[in-house]
C-alpha cells in the first residue's frame, strides 16, 4: 500500500487500463492527485480525456442543475461508448450514502466496465457504504516523496536568504516527510515569515507543526528516545540480531539487492525491556521513531478507523526511513476473530489493512511490534513474512541481571560503581524484571537520600527484598510463554 508516488502512477494506470470502473481515492491533496490522474489520463493510449466534477461546479461548462449528485451520474452515463475519458467526481462520499445515488452508481459502474471510461472519487474521508463496496477499489493516495518535498521547497525558497548549512536543507526536507504539500508550504511560508531568512529555525518550526499534526491525528506520536543499545542489560541475542540488521537497513544494502527488513516481535512479561528495545532501535538506525497507539487506532469511530489506520500508514511511509513501534499490540487486536461484538467487523478490516501492508510493504518502515500476552494475538499475525524475527524476552538470568544493575549504577553513580557487590545483587535479584531491579536501585537511593549518606549494596538488598516481583504472582503466564518459545515459536532474545 502506498508506496511512492511514481508507484502510485503505475497503480492508477493499471487499475485504468484493466477496467475497475470505480476507483476511490483517499487524499486531502485533491490538487495533486488531480495532476497524477492528468499525467496518467495524457500518458494512455487512447488519450483520456478527464473530466471533473464538484457540486458547486458540476462539470464547470454552466449546467447548474449537474451540480446535483444524480444528473453528474447521468452525464457519465450519457458520455459517448466510444470516448476514453477519466471522470473525476471531488467529495462525492456523502452521497454514497443515500441508496438512490449508491444504485446509480452500480449502474454506471455496470457500464463502464465495458467502455474504455473510469471514475475516479477524490475525498479526504474513507467512506464506502457496503451497497456500494464491490463496484468501489480503493487506493490510497501517498504523501509527496522526498524529490518532491525538495522541488517544491526549492521553488518556495527562490530568492530567500538562506542561512542553512549544506547538510541541513536535507534535514528540512527530512523534517517536511510525512505532511501534504499544502501544509509544508504553509508552515515553511510562515516560519520564514517570521524569521525572515532561512535558518534552523525554521526547520524547527516545521518540526513541531509535524509533530502537533500527528498529535491532532490522535494515533501517532513522535518520540524522542534516547536510549541506545547500551542502555539495555542483556538481550544479546536481541542485539546482535538488530546490529546485523541495521547494516540491512541501508542504501548500500539495497543496491546489493537486500530488501529492506520489515520489522520484529518483542514478547514478554512486563519490565523486561521490550520499549527500551524499540527506542534503542530508532537510536541504532538514526531514524525518527513513530509511535503507534494501538488501542486509540481501534477505539476510534467505527468506520473512521479504517480511515485512520491507511492515514497512519500513508504517514509512516512517507516519513520513512523510519522504526514503526507498534506497542502493546496484543492489546488492540485482543480477541480478534472471535468475540467482536458490534462494530460490523471494522476491527477485523483494520486488522487486515495493517497485516497485508506488514506482509507487502518495501519502505523503509522497520516495525517493532511489543506484546506481553501471546494468547491475545491473532495467529495471523505470527505468520511467516509479518515480521522477519519474533523475539522472547525471559526474565534476565544471573549475568543478564548483572548487567542490568551495571547499566543502572552507572547511570547514578559511575564513579562509586566498584564499590557496589554486583554479584550479590545479581544473585538476590532472581525472579525480578528488569524494570523491578532499576527500581530496586531507586529505592535504595531514597533510603540513602532520607539518612543523609550515599545507598549501598545492603541498601538495594533490603530494597529488593521487600518488594515482590511480578514473576511470582504472573508464574503460570511465564511458563506458558517459555513453552511457547521452546516450541520453536519464538527465538530467545537472550544469548
Ligand atoms: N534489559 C534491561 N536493561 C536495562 N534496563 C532495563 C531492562 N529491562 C527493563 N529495564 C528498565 O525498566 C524500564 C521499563 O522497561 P520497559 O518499559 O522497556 O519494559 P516493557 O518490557 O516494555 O514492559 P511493559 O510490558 O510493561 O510495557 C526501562 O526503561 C529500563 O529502565
Ligand atoms: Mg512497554
Amino acid at each position: 500500500m502506498s508506496p511512492p508516488s511514481s508507484d502510485f502512477r503505475t497503480r492508477l494506470d493499471l487499475h485504468v487500463r484493466a477496467g475497475y470502473p470505480v476507483l476511490y481515492l483517499v487524499t486531502s491533496e485533491e490538487a495533486r492527485a488531480e495532476e497524477e490522474i492528468r499525467a496518467v489520463a495524457a500518458a494512455l493510449r487512447p488519450e483520456r480525456r478527464v473530466y471533473v466534477w464538484d457540486v458547486v461546479r458540476g462539470f464547470g461548462d454552466g449546467a447548474a442543475v449537474r451540480g446535483l449528485p444524480g444528473p453528474a451520474l447521468d452525464c457519465v452515463e450519457k458520455l459517448p461508448d466510444g470516448e476514453a475519458a477519466i471522470v473525476v467526481l471531488r467529495d462525492f462520499h456523502p452521497y454514497l450514502r443515500d441508496h438512490q445515488i449508491a444504485r446509480q452508481l452500480r449502474n454506471v459502474a455496470a457500464l463502464l466496465r465495458a467502455r474504455r471510461q473510469t471514475v475516479v472519487i477524490c475525498a479526504p474521508l474513507l467512506e464506502v457504504p457496503a451497497t456500494v463496496g464491490e463496484d468501489i477499489t480503493i487506493l490510497d493516495f501517498p504523501l509527496p516523496t522526498y524529490d518532491q518535498i525538495a522541488t517544491r521547497l526549492s521553488g518556495l525558497l527562490e530568492g530567500v536568504e538562506s542561512r542553512l548549512e549544506s547538510g541541513a536543507s536535507e534535514a528540512l526536507v527530512k523534517a517536511c516527510q510525512g505532511m501534504t504539500l499544502s501544509r509544508i508550504e504553509r508552515v515553511v511560508r510562515m516560519g520564514l515569515a517570521a524569521a525572515g531568512v532561512l535558518d534552523e529555525t525554521v526547520i524547527d518550526q516545521v518540526l513541531e507543526e509535524k509533530r502537533q499534526t500527528l498529535r491532532r491525528s490522535g494515533v501517532l506520536e513522535f518520540i524522542n528516545a534516547e536510549e541506545n543499545l547500551d542502555d539495555i542489560g542483556g538481550l544479546r541475542g536481541l542485539k546482535a540480531w538488530l546490529e546485523r540488521r541495521a547494516l540491512a537497513f541501508s542504501e548500500r544494502a539495497r543496491r546489493y539487492g537486500l530488501p529492506n527488513p520489515k520489522g520484529l516481535l518483542l514478547v514478554g512479561i512486563q519490565g523486561t525491556g521490550k520499549s527500551l528495545s524499540a527506542k534503542a532501535t530508532a537510536q541504532l538506525l538514526r531514524v525518527p521513531l513513530l509511535r503507534l497507539d494501538v488501542g486509540r487506532l481501534m477505539g476510534s469511530l467505527v468506520g473512521e478507523s479504517e480511515s485512520r489506520a491507511r492515514e497512519m500508514i500513508a504517514v509512516a511511509e512517507a516519513m520513512a526511513p523510519t522504526v514503526l513501534w507498534i506497542d502493546e499490540i496484543d492489546k488492540g487486536f485482543r480477541g480478534l476473530g472471535s468475540t467482536f461484538v458490534g462494530d460490523s467487523g471494522t476491527s477485523a478490516r483494520v486488522f487486515g489493512t495493517l497485516i497485508t501492508w506488514m506482509q507487502e510493504k518495501t519502505s523503509a518502515v522497520f516495525v517493532v511490534a511489543t506484546a506481553n500476552n501471546i494468547e491475545a494475538l491473532p495467529p495471523e499475525l505470527l505468520r511467516k513474512g509479518r515480521f522477519d524475527e519474533i523475539f522472547f524476552i525471559d526474565l534476565p538470568t544471573l549475568s543478564e541481571r548483572r548487567e542490568i544493575l551495571e547499566v543502572h549504577l552507572t547511570k547514578r553513580r559511575e564513579h562509586r560503581l566498584r564499590e557496589f557487590d554486583l554479584d550479590a545483587l545479581a544473585e538476590a535479584a532472581e525472579g525480578y524484571s528488569g524494570a523491578e531491579i532499576e527500581q530496586g536501585i531507586l529505592d535504595a537511593m531514597y533510603v540513602g537520600f532520607e539518612a543523609r549518606r550515599e545507598f549501598t549494596t545492603e541498601d538495594v538488598l533490603v530494597c529488593l527484598a521487600e518488594s515482590v516481583p511480578l514473576s511470582r504472582t504472573k508464574q503460570a503466564d511465564i511458563d506458558a510463554l517459555r513453552a511457547w518459545a521452546a516450541a520453536g515459536k519464538a527465538r530467545t532474545a537472550s544469548s
